[in-house]
């Protein structure tokens, strides 16, 4: 793969501002912030340092082509006409996932039965061996964007979705994804100094994504796969050339506090071993405690990042807007100077808070719009 290619990072709806400031600082080139992610242009390496290094995108796609397709026969003929050998060998594995909007082809499960048999078919006719189609563990992930019957053809050099970090041992009860959480933390202008607290930790995810963050620690480091290792043109030993660049680049702050707690002791446990698989063992301070006691040490100027309960069954929120109320009142009385950053994926609770946010951030947690709500406490 060589040569200049153009790519697209997506993320979550809402946090194309923080991968916008994350793509920029790994000064990759002709950035572009669009709805669902950032474009940019650059060689593979510069993809490879994307995957290893972007804390808040989902996949990064390598655009193939792109053209008309007003029709089936169109979109099937350019498929076929492109080189694939280059992604996937005829005894090997792909998916194709398309979206489509405001089109002439506008059934994406047709599409996506269209362009597997153009890639099956193309192999069919020069090898006489096709690949085959695997939904789970694909040696490649081709995707098809079509809008106002434009086709973008990619592939995913990502494979499995980046916020499958690979330092996870426990889900908790509702984990944050690590792409969600590595945002939470960045929207809140933590300095990666002061002490972050998470009072609500659960499975620690915060935390952890927090510490990465501070050692400028790649996040990619601990996957065992990205979907370009698996193409047949892939350069192992230039990749992991690659991947000692990016460690060398850690940096283990001294002094930093990074405190979480969670009245379940199972959670505790399980953030436990969470940190742990991350290689954050000592740098990480768990306790079981109840946030209605929420009490701020002295001397601490803290950031406090998190994600409370939301109370999505039934008469759940109104046993939780007690605990909301507390804690709000602990933050307002206690925590003058501090910094809050708080997921809020109910309204009723967030104002049981009784904290004025300055800035509300409209996200999206799985399936459920939430609010990031930020306010520096008086
Ligand atoms: C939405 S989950 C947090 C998930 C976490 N961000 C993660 O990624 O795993 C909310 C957590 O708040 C905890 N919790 C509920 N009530 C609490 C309270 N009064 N004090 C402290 N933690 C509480 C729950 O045990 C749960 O783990």
């Amino acid at each position: 793969m060589r040569g200049r290619h153009i790519f697209f990072a997506t993320c979550a709806p809402g946090i194309e501002p923080v991968l916008h400031a994350e793509a920029k600082a790994l000064r990759l080139a002709k950035l572009e912030r669009q709805v669902g992610g950032v474009r940019f242009e650059g060689t593979m390496e510069d993809a490879w340092r994307a995957n290893l290094w972007l804390r808040t995108a989902v996949r990064v796609l390598l655009r193939l082509e792109r053209f008309e397709a007003l029709d089936e026969n169109a979109l099937y003929e350019r498929v076929k006409a492109f080189d694939w050998a280059g992604f996937v060998g005829p005894e090997g594995t792909f998916v194709v996932d398309a979206q489509t909007r405001d089109s002439e082809l506008n059934h994406s499960r047709y599409i996506e039965q269209r362009v597997k048999d153009a890639v099956a078919d193309r192999f069919r006719e020069r090898t006489g061996v096709r690949p085959s189609v695997d939904r789970t563990d694909p040696d490649l992930r081709i995707h098809v964007h079509i809008f106002r019957n434009r086709a973008t053809l990619s592939v995913d050099t990502s494979g499995d979705s980046l916020h499958k970090r690979g330092w996870r041992r426990h889900q908790g009860r509702a984990p944050l994804a690590e792409t969600l959480a590595a945002a939470i933390v960045r929207f809140s202008r933590w300095d990666g100094r002061a002490p972050l607290v998470d009072p609500f930790c659960g499975s620690g995810t915060i935390l952890v994504e927090a510490a990465l963050i501070a050692a400028n620690s790649a996040p990619g480091l601990f996957r065992q796969q990205f979907g370009f290792e698996r193409w047949p043109g892939h350069e192992p030993a230039a990749f992991a050339r690659a991947k000692d660049a990016a460690r060398a680049l850690e940096r283990v702050p001294g002094k930093l506090q990074i405190v979480g707690s969670d009245v379940d002791p199972a959670r505790i446990e399980e953030a436990r071993e969470n940190v742990a698989a991350a290689g954050l063992e000592g740098r990480i301070e768990l306790q079981e405690a109840d946030a209605r006691d929420f009490a701020p040490r002295p001397g601490w100027n803290a950031w406090i990042v998190t994600n409370p309960p939301y109370g999505e069954r039934v008469g759940a929120v109104a046993r939780l807007v007690p605990v909301y109320q507390r804690f709000g009142e602990r933050v307002r009385t206690g925590c003058g100077g501090y910094h809050l950053a708080l997921l809020s994926g109910e309204e009723t609770l967030a104002r049981a808070l009784g904290i004025a946010p300055d800035e509300r951030v409209a996200l999206v947690n799985g399936a459920l719009e939430c609010e990031l709500l930020l306010a520096a406490v008086p």
